[in-house]
């Protein structure tokens, strides 16, 4: 079984005060981490004064780059469901005395995206979100034509025997990943309703990039706000 919400947000309650140092600590087992992040967001192909949302942006760790690539007349605005996450993701926006930052509590489910919308990220949170599909739909709905969604993201590696992805899970258990979690496929999700959707192997399988682009004509279309 995955987590309830209440148990994503308990679990990331506790690591919140030490999130940024526990989580930089895979990159000693060879977890490229800042290059996946830096990664992650030149795949979004921001341009300056852009709208970017990062869906569980957790203590903040991609705003700086995702600020660089917006500029300060773009806007980054993160959304997190754990009010201890987006404390200290707001005592780094305070301390950097960025403006252009805006962090929002809520569900990504029930979130309503910004318009207009140059670009979605979402590091390491999706697959804790067991709505994870609606959620995509949302963005696709929500972003511009042309413009990007962006996953990066654990997966399940192909190839190699059960315990290894068994101990996989154990290894990160910490930070709410359960074997149905690890199993949920996002990229699927995103080939459903977003156009050229092309993914990356990273991490000898164990974890991906995957972009899409919002299609270029549809029928109908939404607009939302800026609140939960
Ligand atoms: C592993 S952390 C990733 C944080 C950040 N994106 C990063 O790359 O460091 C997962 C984050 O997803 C958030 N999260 C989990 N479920 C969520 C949901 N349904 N809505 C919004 N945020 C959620 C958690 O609160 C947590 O901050």
């Amino acid at each position: 079984m995955g987590l309830s919400r209440e148990d994503v947000r308990q679990v990331y309650r506790k690591r919140a005060a030490l999130y940024d140092l526990t989580s930089n600590l895979y990159v000693l087992a060879g977890f490229r981490l800042p290059t996946y992040r830096r990664r992650a967001v030149e795949a979004l192909a921001l341009e300056r004064g852009d709208t970017v949302v990062d869906i569980g942006c957790g203590t903040g760790l991609n705003i700086a780059l995702l600020r660089r690539a917006v500029g300060t007349e773009g806007w980054v605005v993160g959304v997190d469901l754990t009010d201890r996450m987006l404390d200290q993701a707001r005592g780094k926006v305070r301390r950097c005395g960025w403006r252009n930052v805006d962090l929002v509590r809520c569900d990504a489910t029930q979130y309503r995206f910004p318009s207009p919308l140059h670009g979605v990220l979402s590091t390491f949170a999706i697959t804790l979100i067991p709505e994870y599909a609606q959620v995509i739909r949302n963005a696709a709905e929500a972003l511009e034509p042309g413009r990007r969604l962006v996953l990066l993201d654990l997966k399940r590696a192909s190839g190699w025997p059960e315990w290894t992805f068994r101990l996989g899970v154990w290894l990160t258990r910490g930070f709410g990943v359960t074997v149905e979690a690890a199993e949920r496929r996002p990229w699927e999700a995103m080939a459903a309703c977003l156009e050229n959707v092309r993914m990356e192997e990273l991490y000898g399988g164990w974890a991906y990039l995957c972009w899409g682009e919002a299609p270029q004509y549809r029928v109908g279309g939404r607009k939302g706000g800026e609140s939960c």
